[in-house]
């Protein structure tokens, strides 16, 4: 029997959902990280450069595809491309969605530990040492830090199984607009520490002559995976999209917001890292060692730590359901699996490769591959080469196969909406620019670097 397909139901409905997908650790962990790691200001500009003039069309693309053929993403490129070997493209985006959810529910889970950890007031009085330590010491734990992550991708499943417009609608309204409140509270908080200033320089006074091929392609890698675009998850979420609704103000806003929330949370680690001497490379210990630790040295630090973990574990969780959501439509739709199913059979194979890049970052881990943990390797995959490659497949598709009318068609609802010029640069952008920008970064960092 054909199981009635579920469609969002309103606009605020698919823009809640696209945003919650967007915007996660990648934001709020990553981005900063990849700040810190890559010089600061001049990343920045990179980003956002690269978010405008690539992530926009991209993204746009992607719910094109997705709308048009009301599909999962391998049967998407079956209705669109029927025989070709495009259907390929799909396929690469669901193991790139598993990959990224295995991986994403081990950081995930900690924010889960972390939420624990400030609830009994753990961090109190640790210096950053101790602290540190902590860290260590629960990433060598023998069973804990697994625990969390079955956790979290149980909580993933359960909202899932529920169902798209039950489940995802319904969780993702209430949980954006809350996280956008609490992003600005910690948001002026930080700003109002001495000697934050500093941290704000960093973040956007852009010295140039430190752009070089690897910043260009974390600053993609980075984009790319903060938008969720590059592996077809805004297919699959596209697929759900109302005929009526407006694709372009809903990119817009989606990119908009996702963006803000990048920077916000810059704002607030960066001013808060410096005023308390913390460095900027600090990469995993920006958010879950040194957040702590400020957050102690603050007045009402014990709540605003629960509220940031709080915070960024609801973030991880909208963008775990986008991930999972990818697979379990694949797997029900086209094996013909009931979704309940479907969602146990995603989540177990997530957790089983979940789990072994949570155990590579044990101390003496075999678990590792080019002398780094598998963890590390499966974020550089994804990030750096298949999101990137995916983002150029799917440009070309739109370009080149499903062609200038339909595309059209889609973004205009059938010729309802106008602006014409706007329409053209889009088109211009995803036919020429976007793949030549993304050959070019990869060229360069290939063989320039
Ligand atoms: N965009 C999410 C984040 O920033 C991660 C993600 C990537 C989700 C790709 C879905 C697809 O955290």
């Amino acid at each position: 029997m054909k199981e009635k397909r579920d469609t969002f139901g309103s606009k605020l409905g698919i823009i809640a959902a696209a945003a919650g997908s967007a915007i996660g650790l990648g934001n709020i962990y990553r981005f900063p990280c990849m700040v810190g790691e890559n010089g600061g200001a001049a990343f920045i500009l990179i980003y956002l450069l690269i978010v405008i003039c690539l992530g926009i069309p991209i993204m746009l693309s992607e719910f094109v595809i997705g709308r048009r053929s009301e599909k999962n993403l391998v049967g998407a490129f079956k209705i669109l491309a029927p025989g070709s070997s495009w259907t390929i493209v799909g396929y690469i985006g669901v193991l790139c969605a598993l990959i990224i959810l295995a991986f994403y529910s081990t950081v995930s889970g900690w924010t889960l530990e972390y939420i624990l950890k400030a609830c009994t007031n753990y961090f109190s009085g640790k210096d950053i040492n101790a602290i540190e330590q902590g860290f260590v010491d629960f990433q060598n734990a023998s069973f804990r830090p697994i625990l969390w992550q079955i956790i979290f991708l149980i909580l993933t499943a359960f909202i899932i199984f529920k169902g798209i417009k039950d489940g995802v609608e319904k969780y993702t309204k209430i949980l954006m607009p809350a996280l956008f409140v609490i992003l600005i509270i910690l948001c002026i908080k930080s700003l109002t520490l001495e000697g934050s200033s500093e941290g704000l320089k960093f973040l956007f006074k852009p010295d140039l002559s430190k752009i070089d091929s690897k910043i260009i392609l974390s600053a993609l890698g980075q984009a790319f995976f903060s938008l969720s675009v590059g592996m077809g998850c805004l297919i699959t979420y596209g697929s759900y999209v109302d005929k009526k609704d407006n694709l372009k103000t809903t990119t817009l806003s989606v990119c908009l917001t996702d963006t803000l929330v990048a920077i916000l949370s810059g704002i607030i680690i960066f001013p808060a890292a410096f005023s308390f001497g913390v460095k900027p490379e600090a990469g995993f210990g920006l958010a879950f060692n040194t957040l702590p630790m400020i957050f102690d040295q603050m007045a009402g630090g014990y709540f605003f730590c629960i509220i940031f973990f709080v915070l960024l574990a609801i973030a991880a969780l909208t963008s775990t359901i986008s991930l999972l959501e990818v697979i379990v439509t694949f797997i029900s739709e086209e094996y013909k699996i009931k979704r309940s199913y479907a969602t146990i059979l995603g989540s177990s194979c997530a957790a089983i490769i979940g789990i072994l890049a949570t155990l590579s970052l044990r101390k003496n881990s075999i678990l590792t591959l080019f002398d780094k943990p598998l963890f590390d390797n499966l974020d550089f995959l994804t990030a750096n080469i298949m999101l990137p490659l995916g983002a150029l497949l799917i440009v070309f598709f739109v370009a080149w196969k499903m062609k200038k009318d339909n595309f059209y068609d889609e973004i205009s609802n059938n010729g309802s909406l106008k602006n014409g010029i706007v329409n053209k640069i889009i088109f211009f952008i995803i036919k020429y620019i976007a793949p030549i920008v993304i050959v070019l970064i990869f060229i360069n960092q290939m063989f320039l670097s």
